[in-house]
């Protein structure tokens, strides 16, 4: 029993990740933004209003829970919701990562796509609609896998390089140790991947992006 739904799920996964690549769904929605600043190997995006569908999980490990996660948005895309809607998939599948004292808490994320308003979720999926006002992004690409042993290196690169960029004035980013990864292609794609890693930014006024404390 255990063992069909861990394949079934297996199975599921390398589904729906192929379905962000699949010529005929070329038109999978992104979260829309604009490029703010480019840096040298790095970028800030003003990420419009947007909505999220987010999973909270419990735990230590990167892969397994971004699996978790992902699989009860699926189920959620898939008509587990109050009106049995089957809702589009989109792009990123989005990590968020933060380090509080006990246990790393994950938070998995689909961006909705704006042009419906999303059914509400099933309670026992356990998923909450999450809102983003505009915000700054400072965004570092990797290719490959994301995995529990790259992840910090690519945060740790971006954390670097803004450092250096902004060294004078105060700290530009948000809280050093929460960031997320996103996550655009299916798992057997073994070349040609993007990942992101993501760190909100602040006080980016001079590019258009909105302060904190929000005002011209
Ligand atoms: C879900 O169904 C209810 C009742 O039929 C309807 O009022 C509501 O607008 C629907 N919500 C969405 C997001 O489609
Ligand atoms: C991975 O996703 C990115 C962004 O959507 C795309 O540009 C790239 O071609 C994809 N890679 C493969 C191997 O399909």
């Amino acid at each position: 029993m255990r063992m069909e739904m861990k394949s079934n799920f297996l199975y599921l996964a390398v589904l729906i990740l192929g379905h962000l690549l699949l010529p005929g769904f070329s038109t999978v929605e992104s979260p829309p933004y604009t490029v703010a600043h480019l840096g040298p190997d790095y970028e800030i995006r003003l990420y419009m209003e947007s909505s999220w569908m987010s999973a909270p999980v419990q735990g230590t490990s990167f892969e397994k829970f971004t699996k978790q996660g992902f699989h009860r948005l699926y189920q959620y895309l898939h008509g587990t919701n109050l009106n049995s809607t089957q809702l589009p998939f989109t792009a990123p599948v989005l990590t968020s990562i933060t380090a509080p004292i006990q246990g790393t808490l994950y938070l998995v994320k689909f961006y909705m796509s704006g042009k419906n308003t999303s059914p509400q979720p099933n309670q026992e999926l356990d998923l909450e609609l999450e809102k983003w006002r505009p915000q700054c992004v400072a965004v570092r690409k990797f290719s490959g896998f994301a995995k529990d042993d790259n992840i910090n290196e690519e945060k740790e690169a971006l954390v670097s390089s803004l450092n250096k960029q902004y060294s004078t004035g105060k700290n530009r980013l948000g809280n050093d140790d929460s960031f997320s990864v996103a996550q655009y292609n299916a798992s057997h794609h073994l070349s040609g991947r993007l990942n992101e890693v993501w760190m909100p930014v602040q006080d980016f006024t001079a590019d258009g992006c909105p302060t904190s404390s929000h005002g011209e």
